[in-house]
Parts: structure tokens; sequence; C-alpha cells
């Protein structure tokens, strides 16, 4: 059976049917669930990979699902289970393109953007906003179901306001640095006349400035151009300024030893206080994606060598987080065994990592068979929580070798209940509790343990989850996964974030109707269904990415 990529036509149950519809369909399909979960598994090893090359060479549709013999449903259902799943599928479809529709903001009479949620139960705060971060969701699906016009229209309008002078108190913050979020303004009681006001960091909680929002700006403007095959965008002297400025700000010279980006705490997905100061692989990821992005995007000058110098970056990042963030079985039994106050350039334990610092659970979460990049790494500190969002643009960015990205998705499987439980997919893993909780996030009431940033599982992350598992040829992981969201998502209303340890609680102060789990759902459900559309998000490994010998494992072991 292949699912639509399309909202399928009108089988509407009414209203109020829905919850009792998605019931049904839970209680008739549980029973068959232990079995088919085992039948996946082993039919995992049939489906052949999807290199992603062919799926960009070959941009035909194309199904992953397995071949069936002789005409038996793929999970061994009867028909008429069968087909109340179906239903049930294009319900959730059908709700989640009415709700992304209502979601989109115009200005001046044109589409820019989706605000963050619609949810009329709680004060709005600045979820009535078009947030970077969460419009690449958005995005994708506009650009799958063939709408790029509000992408193109959002990519314009941000680059404009970056042009804007940003000052927070007497400081005057960087000309690249792209917003946050914005509102449309209406500037009369008439509401004739319109302007946007954007949020650069100055009045958001904690005030800190997005560094993720210029490098999704990036990885979008390369989505739209792949997708469009419209390169006037991105040629365009607007673009190209805009990525200029983002580009420099990433690449001016300051006092850092290492090529990673420098970061406040707060300043991306997880925008609070959460410990992630430093060097957060979630920031490091995407910039080597936006950089690599930019390689493709920008005009040479023959005045600078702006490409050249972002060449050499994309290298010795590579190499900074292969050599410092890879972690494995092996590399953390090196760790463990590392000898410490190590002078000179050939010392092994190179941030004097102390080996008692290393916490107790990642002894155990570690499997014989997985692994990922660590959260941060800085002098005498490795945080070893798991983050999705990172690990999973390093695979879509090729960042992770081929044998690291399968590493990543044997980790998942490996760890699913800690991982994804019931509600794919944790921000992090594990939580911070008590004292740590208290030290770490400063009494955070919002980031308790298992909850919204703290180890909260954020449906927006299926489509990641989706997109890496079909990009290594795994799709039974992303079946899996959105069969999971399926049951939940559209009785839940969308929430913003699950909580508890296995996600299967509406967080505490989750927005219902939350406009990325919308989106989320529906890109993960057209990757599933057309392999060919990851071409918007992933890049091939060109070779030219690494250089100098790679260590996948730590050469520390003696
Ligand atoms: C929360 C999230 C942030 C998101 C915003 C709007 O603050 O942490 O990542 O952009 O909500 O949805």
């Amino acid at each position: 059976m292949i699912l639509c990529a399309d909202p399928p036509p009108p089988i509407k149950p009414p209203e109020n049917k829905i919850t009792e519809l998605a019931k049904t369909a839970y209680d008739s399909s549980t029973m068959e669930q232990k079995t088919r979960l085992h039948i996946e598994r082993h039919r995992s090893c049939e489906v052949s990979q999807v290199i992603l090359s062919e799926v960009e060479n070959r941009c035909q549709p194309q199904t992953l699902e397995p071949i069936k013999s002789g005409g038996t449903p793929r999970s061994g259902c009867s028909p008429s289970v069968e087909s109340t799943n179906a239903l049930h599928r294009h319900m959730v479809a059908d709700a989640a393109w009415e709700a992304l529709k209502k979601s989109v903001v115009h200005f001046r009479g044109q589409p820019i953007g989706t605000v963050a949620a619609i949810d009329k139960s709680q004060g709005a705060l600045n979820y009535d906003q078009v947030f970077m971060r969460d419009f690449v969701p958005s995005a994708l699906a506009f650009l799958m179901k063939g709408e790029p016009s509000i992408v193109k229209n959002f990519l314009l309008e941000t680059a404009r306001l970056q042009l804007r002078e940003k000052m927070v108190d007497l400081f005057k913050l960087g000309q690249g640095v792209m917003p946050a979020s914005f509102k449309v303004h209406h500037c009369n009681s008439m509401q004739k006349t319109e302007s946007l006001l954007a949020d650069f960091g100055e009045t958001a909680i904690g005030r800190v400035a997005p560094v993720d929002s210029g490098l999704w700006w990036i990885i979008l403007l390369r989505a739209y151009t792949k997708w469009t095959r419209d390169n006037s965008l991105a040629e365009s002297p607007d673009c190209q300024r805009a990525m200029r400025l983002i580009l420099k700000l990433c690449l001016s010279e300051g006092f850092d030893t290492s090529p990673a980006l420098l970061c406040a705490d707060g300043c991306s997905m997880v925008d609070r206080r959460m410990g992630i100061y430093g060097y957060p692989i979630e920031i490091q990821a995407l910039f080597f994606m936006a950089l690599r992005c930019a390689v493709t995007l920008l005009k040479e000058d023959c005045n600078d060598d702006f490409v050249y110098q972002i060449s050499k970056r994309i290298k010795a990042l590579s190499y900074h987080l292969h050599s410092y963030y890879w972690l494995d079985f092996q590399r953390l039994n090196d760790i463990y065994r590392y000898k410490t106050e190590e002078y000179s350039e050939t010392a092994l334990n190179k941030f004097n990592v102390i080996p008692e610092s290393i916490p107790d659970w990642i002894f155990d979460f570690m499997p014989s068979r997985g692994g990922y990049f660590i959260g941060n790494v800085s002098p005498a500190r490795m945080d070893f929580r798991w983050f999705c969002l990172g690990n999973f643009i390093a695979i879509l960015s090729s960042l992770a070798t081929g044998e690291q990205a399968e590493a990543i998705l044997d980790l998942v499987e490996e760890r699913w209940e800690e991982l994804i439980g019931e509600m794919p997919m944790k921000v992090c893993y594990p939580a911070m509790e008590k004292q740590e909780w208290q030290i770490v996030t400063g009494c955070d009431p919002k980031n308790t343990r298992w909850s919204y940033h703290n180890g909260g599982s954020w449906p927006v992350l299926l489509w990641l989850l989706v997109a890496v598992s079909v990009k290594l040829g795994r799709p039974h992981i992303a079946r899996r996964a959105v069969e999971l969201t399926e049951k939940r998502l559209v009785k839940d209303e969308f929430p913003e974030y699950y909580d508890g340890r296995a996600g299967r609680y509406v967080g505490k102060q989750a927005r219902k109707f939350q406009t990325w789990s919308v989106a989320g759902y529906l890109v993960a459900k057209m990757l599933l269904d057309d392999p060919s559309n990851l071409r918007a998000v992933s890049l091939a490994d060109d070779g030219h990415i690494r250089e100098g010998p790679l260590l996948k494992r730590s050469n520390s072991f003696s």
C-alpha cells in the first residue's frame, strides 16, 4: 500500500467521530503490533539501500514498501483493519493540512510564513509570531506540495529584516544576525498599513540572539533552489548579501582555538538555559550544513577568497567534530582510561577531561552497537547527553561518515524505549534532575525532568528521524515512528511537546496546534511516501569535506 503524498480525496469522517476512529484503529492494531514490529525488523534487511546520490539523480517518485507476495497486507492485518488504518492516516493528514493552512501569515496580501502556534486556550506570548526555525518544516511541506511562493517571500522578507539595526540596551548586534521571529504589525486602527516587527533576541526570554536562525536561512535557501531549480533567488543581490553577512559573523576571527562556533546558552531550538553554552552539537552540525549549502549557492567574487575560506572551515570543522565529539563503546572506554594533566601537542586527552566526570548513566546507555556525536566539548568538559537535532543534521549534511550515520541509527534502534518510547522523539537524553537541574537550568520550572527541553519529546523531530531513516535505506524505523505519532497527534491536537520518560503525557505547558508539530508530520509522511523528496534537505558526501586521517575511533587507547 502506498501512502498518498497529497491530501487524499475527501473521505471525511464527521468531526466527533475522529477520536472514536483513532481509538478503534489503535485498539484493533495493538494486538498485531508486536508481531508487526518483529516482521518489520526482519524485513528491514530486505529493503534495498536508498543511496542519496541515486535519489538525487532519479527524482522519480517511488515507494519504500517492501514487495508483497500474493497480495498479503504488509502488516498481516485483516483487510478491514488495514482500511481502518488507512482511513485514520488520511484523517490525520487532512487535519494536519487544514491546521497548516490556518497558520499561514500574510503580509501585504502575500503569504510570508506560519505562526508558531494557534492555541486559543493559552496566552499567545510570542507564539503568534513567525519563528525562523519553526518555519523550516512548514517551508518543506509547502515546497513538497508544490507551493514554493510562501518560501520565497519568507526568504526575501527576512533578508530585508536582517539589514535593520538591532540593539540590546546600548549594544549593537552584528549585522548578519537573522531574527528569531517576526510578526506583522498593523499600523493604524483601520489596519490598512502593515509593517514587520522582528525580534533578534532583544525581547526574547533570556535576551539571547538566535545563532541557528541564519544557519537555517541558508539551508532553506538551498532547499528552495534545489526544489524549484530556480537559481535566480539565490543569485539575487539580496540573497547573496544575506548569506555573506551571516557567514562573516560565523567566520570572523577571535580568540578561538577551535573551528566550532562559540555560543551562549539558549541560542537555538533549546532556547532557555540548559547547559548548552560553549560549542553545542546542534549549532555545529547546522553550521557545517549551512557552510556546505553556501558553497553551492555563493557566487565567486574575484575580490575575495570567501568560498575558499568556507571550504577550509568545512574541513577543519569536520576534523574537529570527528576527533572530539564522536562517541561509541570503544571511545568511551578510551576516555574512561584517559590520563590527565598532559602537556604538549601530542597529548591524547587534549581537553583534560577527568574520567571521574563521566556520568554513570552513559555506561549503561552506550550499546555495543551504535554511537553518536556528544552534546558539547570544551576544556575539562564533555557533555555526554544525546541531542537529537545535532545528530540527525550530522547525517543529513554528511558530516557523519556512512559508518557513523549507520551507528547513530543503530543507537536509536538499540535505545528505542529511551529515545522514542511512545512519542517520537526526545530532544535530548537523559533529563537532568534534582540538584543538577537546579544548578544547570537555574531551577527553571518549565524545564523540569522529562519535560520541554529537558528530555521532553517533540513531535517536530519526527521529520528528521524519517529523513535520516529514508536516507540510510532503513524506512522501517520511519514507519514505526510515524505510526506511533499518528496514534496521538490529532487526538491530542498537535501538541508542542510531550512529557515523561516515555513521552506519554501531553506537555505541562505545551501549546496545542503547534505548527511545527503539524508540518513535521506532513514532511515525514511525504518523505516516506516519496524518498526523492529528500533532495531538499540532504547533502551527499562529495569527498571534499574531509582532510587527513579520519578518526572514527580514539587513537588514545593503548
Ligand atoms: C519554544 C522552543 C523554540 C521555538 C519556540 C516557538 O521556545 O524552544 O525552539 O522556536 O518555542 O515555537
